[in-house]
């Protein structure tokens, strides 16, 4: 999803003064007396990320009386996106990513060291935003969903050892490690609102459903983009060992899973299995499955809003949940 102001005009006629005072307060909460951390942390903050999450907690808002926590709401918005940023640091590390936005990781740019305080200070920050909005629901599902964002990560470590292509890890993993913060997102977005249980629930299950949907997207982009619009580096999950959905998918309907199993094997340590993997996988229509369950999952969170009354807010909704499932970055 290219989330730019020009491609998502209802969502951003909706809260895009918000979202510019997030920014604001996202580079105010990413504070550090020391010069080292602070520049890590500012490189990565400015370098053109969606802002996904932070744009769904200002829109869960818009479905409760919002006014007088604005503040809350805005300073919410910030720190999930900061938990965001903390994940990804410490997950190029862990993936030895070369590449994240298009520019050089921090692992890459300061080593190892500096990126895993960096993504500490950052995660720091973000609690202590969470916990000055005072609320102990919110407080809570922040909580809940750093915990299940650890145990995504490490499952997912896991299971890379063992090199299995199963499908309800995958599952298990995506859901934990990035459906989680973004129905978490929607739920304290409407939290902070004073939205109705019925409201948070349905929202909750919208990010949750948007999340697995983002995530099989992101997977496939793995192993069809074009690096330099991706802004990843494309086969990176072949040569990390993880079975993600396009593979799963046509391993599935393979008559030659034994030949596949070998193959992945390889791919870890070897280019010439990853291709020859990658185009099994293409010619065994396992992206086009894939994005047929990405699409369902879309399906899914759209249905979830069956029963929210603010028309405009549904409708930047819908149009996010589209925009997931036809992203290219
Ligand atoms: C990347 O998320 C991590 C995944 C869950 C795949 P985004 O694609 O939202 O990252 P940025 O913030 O826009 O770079
Ligand atoms: C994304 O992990 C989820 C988190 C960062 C928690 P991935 O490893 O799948 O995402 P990319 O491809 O690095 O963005
Ligand atoms: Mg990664
Ligand atoms: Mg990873």
């Amino acid at each position: 999803m290219n989330i730019k102001r020009s491609s998502l005009p209802a969502f951003y006629r909706e809260i895009g003064g918000d979202l510019q005072k997030t920014e604001e307060r996202l580079l105010e909460m990413a504070v550090s007396d020391n010069e080292e951390l602070q520049e890590a942390a500012l490189k990565l903050i400015n370098s053109g990320g969606k802002r996904l999450r932070p744009a769904l907690v200002l829109l869960a808002g818009k479905c409760g009386s919002v006014e007088k926590n604005k503040d809350k709401l805005i300073d919410a918005a910030a720190a999930i996106e900061l938990i965001h940023t903390a994940s990804l640091i410490h997950d190029d590390i862990v993936d030895e990513t070369p590449l994240r936005r298009g520019q050089p990781t921090l692992n890459h740019l300061y080593g190892a060291e500096t990126a895993v305080y960096c993504g500490d200070l950052l995660l720091l920050k973000a609690v202590i935003a969470i916990a000055a909005c005072g609320d102990k629901e919110v407080y809570k599902a922040v909580n809940d969903t750093a915990n299940e964002m650890c145990r995504g990560e490490f499952l997912q470590s896991r299971a890379a050892k063992t090199a299995d292509i199963g499908n309800e890890e995958y599952l298990t993993v995506i859901r934990r490690k990035t459906a989680n913060l973004m129905a978490c997102a929607c739920k304290i977005g409407a939290l902070i609102a004073g939205a109705g249980p019925k409201t948070v629930a349905a929202l909750s299950r919208f990010g949750e459903n948007l999340g697995l949907a983002f995530q099989i997207t992101d997977d496939i982009l793995d192993y069809i983009a074009d690096d330099s619009v991706f802004g990843k580096r494309v086969g990176s999950d072949l040569r990390e060992g993880l079975a993600t959905m396009p593979l799963i998918c046509a391993y599935e309907r393979s008559g030659e899973k034994e030949m596949l199993r070998r193959l992945f094997r390889l791919s870890r340590t070897s280019e010439k299995a990853a291709a020859e993997l990658l185009a099994i996988v293409n010619r065994d229509e396992g992206c086009q499955r894939a994005t047929e369950i990405a699409l369902s999952y879309v399906k899914e969170a759209k249905a979830a809003l069956a029963d929210i009354e603010n028309e405009e807010v549904r409708r930047c909704f819908f149009e996010i949940a589209d925009a997931v499932s036809e992203r290219r970055r």
